[in-house]
C-alpha cells in the first residue's frame, strides 16, 4: 500500500536506507563478520571467472558489482546483458560461475541464458527480489535481496539493495581468500543508509533543479568517470522510463569522440563527481560542454566539491558511492515526470517484469 505517499515509486525511494539496513541485518553473523552459505561462498571461491547477466537496472547494477567484486575480492568479472548474450556468447572460462541479477526473478531474457548455462553443466547464483522465482528455483543458489515489493515500473530500492548484497557477496569471497580488507564494509553500509536519509531529506531542493534543468527540456545528458558512470547510466534509464525525455549517460572523456556535437544552448548535462582520482577530469569535461552553451548541473560528494556545484551528496566509501548518489538521480526523475504530467508509477509502453523475450 502507498499509505500517505502520491505514488509507489516516491515510497519505495524513502525505502531505501531501511532496505540496507534489512540487509546488513539478515547477513551479519552475531560477531558482526559477513558470512553467506557455504555453498555459495564455494562456487564464488573455486571459479575462475565470474559472469554476471541482467537486464536494465539490474544490468546497470552489475556494472557496480564487477568493481566490488574485482577490487574487493580479486576475481575477475564480466559483466552482459542477457539478450545479448544468448546469440552473442563470449569463450568462456574453463570454470565459470554465472550471477544473475533480477529483481522480479521473471525476466525471459535472463532465463534464456540460465537454461542454456545449466545444459552446459554450469552453476548459476540468482540473486532477486522474489526467492521463490523461476530464476531462483531454477539456480543452483539464491541471494535474497530483501527490498520488500517493488511496485513501480521503475526500478530503485531493488537497485541499491542488489549493489548492497553484491558488496557483502564480493566481502565473503575476499574472507573466503583470506584477502585482509582495510574498510569495515557493516559500518560503511551503515554510513550509506544514514547518506540516503539525509538525501530523500533534500526533495525540495532535488524538485527544484528538476524544476530548473528538465521542465521543458528535450534531451539531457548524464556524464562521469569510473564509478560513476555507471550511476549516469541508471540516472538516464531512469529519467527517459518515466519522463519521456531522451536522456543518455556518457563517460566523461568519450564526450569529444562525438557526443559532444549534439550540446546545444541550453542543453542540460547532470555532471556526477564523486571519484577523487577523476574528479578534476570530469570538470574539465563539464568545462568543455559549458562552453558550447550546455546548462550543467554538478552533483558531488563531502570532500571533493566546489563552490559552483548544484548538489553535494554526503561521503560514503569509494567503492559504494553509487548507492548513495543514485538517490538524488531518482528524485529528480521522479519530479520530472511529475512536472511534466507523465503517469510516475506506470509508463507508457513498459510493464513491471519483462517475461517475453
Ligand atoms: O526484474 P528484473 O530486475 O530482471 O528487470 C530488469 C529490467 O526489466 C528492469 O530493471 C527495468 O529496466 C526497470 N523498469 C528499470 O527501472
Amino acid at each position: 500500500e502507498k499509505g500517505t505517499y502520491p505514488h509507489f515509486m516516491l515510497k519505495e525511494i524513502d525505502e531505501q536506507p531501511f532496505v540496507i539496513r534489512n540487509i546488513i541485518q539478515k547477513y551479519q553473523n552475531e560477531d558482526g563478520t559477513v558470512r553467506l552459505d557455504e555453498d555459495i561462498r564455494q562456487a564464488m571461491k573455486s571459479s575462475d571467472r565470474i559472469y554476471i547477466i541482467a537486464a536494465g537496472t539490474s544490468y546497470h547494477a552489475g556494472l557496480v558489482g564487477k568493481q566490488l567484486i574485482e577490487k574487493i575480492a580479486q576475481r575477475p568479472v564480466e559483466v552482459h546483458i542477457a539478450s545479448e548474450f544468448l546469440y552473442n556468447m563470449p569463450l568462456l572460462s574453463e570454470n565459470p560461475l554465472f550471477i544473475f541479477i533480477s529483481q522480479s526473478g521473471e525476466t525471459a531474457d535472463l532465463r534464456g541464458v540460465l537454461v542454456d548455462v545449466k545444459e552446459k553443466g554450469y552453476k548459476a547464483l540468482t540473486i532477486t527480489n522474489v526467492p521463490g522465482s523461476t530464476l531462483s528455483r531454477e539456480s543452483d543458489f539464491t541471494l535474497h535481496t530483501y527490498a520488500g515489493p517493488e511496485i513501480a515500473v521503475a526500478s530503485t530500492k531493488a537497485y541499491t539493495a542488489q549493489m548492497a548484497v553484491l558488496t557483502l557477496l564480493a566481502v565473503d569471497t575476499a574472507n573466503a581468500k583470506g584477502i585482509e580488507l582495510d574498510f569495515d564494509p557493516i559500518q560503511e553500509l551503515a554510513i550509506v543508509a544514514s547518506a540516503m536519509e539525509t538525501l530523500c531529506d533534500q526533495k525540495e531542493k532535488l524538485e527544484q533543479i528538476a524544476r530548473d534543468y528538465l521542465a521543458t527540456t528535450r534531451n539531457c545528458f548524464f556524464i562521469g568517470r569510473a564509478a560513476d558512470y555507471f550511476v549516469c547510466l541508471e540516472g538516464s534509464l531512469k529519467l527517459k522510463e518515466i519522463s519521456y525525455i531522451q536522456a543518455e549517460g556518457f563517460a566523461g572523456g568519450e564526450l569529444k569522440h562525438g557526443t559532444i556535437a549534439l550540446i546545444e544552448d541550453g542543453t542540460p548535462v547532470i555532471a556526477i563527481a564523486t571519484q577523487e582520482h577523476v574528479n578534476l577530469s570530469i570538470r574539465g569535461n563539464v568545462k568543455e560542454v559549458a562552453a558550447r552553451g550546455a546548462h550543467p548541473c554538478i552533483i558531488s560528494m563531502e570532500g571533493l566539491e566546489h563552490a559552483e556545484d548544484a548538489f553535494v551528496i554526503p561521503k560514503v566509501h569509494e567503492y559504494l558511492t553509487s548507492l548513495a548518489t543514485v538517490i538524488p538521480l531518482q528524485l529528480i526523475s521522479y519530479y520530472a515526470a511529475l512536472h511534466r504530467d507523465c503517469d510516475v508509477d506506470k509508463p507508457r509502453n513498459l510493464a513491471k517484469s519483462v517475461t517475453v523475450e
